[in-house]
């Protein structure tokens, strides 16, 4: 019994290696098709450990905001969006913690991208309160295409 075990646990481990290599190679020739593996050439923001686990928690919950405003314009509900749309607005707060990875890392573009997406929150906000739905979706856009212009310059 314990022999038939073994055996076929070995038997899975050797068809997990076949289909692992078969992974493998096949990811391979993807990336060669798309020009081959490039290196990442963003800026590394030079934070401690910990100060990166909480920037990235802040980041989902940005990501989860923009999930509320979405379904909130979606609904149709343009004084949720709004309000949710404003909680993600430049503030003193804002200014605060986004100053300080600024201070931090030497990097005075973390400060005005920061800032872009901010102030575009409040531009949405704006739309959202003028009831002008379509508006607010392009501000959305604009939103999104903010917080990508930071992650395509900086990483950890
Ligand atoms: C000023 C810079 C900056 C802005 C603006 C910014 N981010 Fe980020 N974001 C980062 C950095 C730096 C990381 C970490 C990247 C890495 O891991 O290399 C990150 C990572 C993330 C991640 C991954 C989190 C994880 O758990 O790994 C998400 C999701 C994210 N950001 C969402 C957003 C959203 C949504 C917005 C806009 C509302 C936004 N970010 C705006 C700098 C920024």
């Amino acid at each position: 019994m314990k022999r038939i075990f073994l055996a076929s646990l070995i038997a899975g481990l050797f068809t997990f290696g076949i289909s692992y290599a078969a992974d493998h190679k096949a990811m391979h020739e993807k990336m060669t098709e798309m020009g081959g593996p490039k290196p990442d050439d963003r800026i590394e923001l030079k934070l401690p450990d910990t100060m990166k686990v909480m920037q990235k928690r802040m980041m989902r919950q940005h990501l989860d905001t923009v999930g509320e405003i979405t379904l909130a314009i979606a609904n149709n509900d343009l004084s949720k969006a709004a309000a949710v749309a404003k909680g993600l607005g430049w503030s003193p707060e804002e200014e605060a913690r986004c100053s300080m990875v600024s201070d931090l890392t030497g990097e005075k573009d973390f400060l005005s991208l920061g800032m872009a997406v901010h102030k575009s929150a409040d531009e949405l906000a704006q739309a959202a309160v003028a009831g002008d739905r379509d508006l607010a979706l392009i501000n959305l856009s604009k939103l999104v295409k903010n917080c990508n212009a930071c992650h395509e310059k900086f990483r950890h």
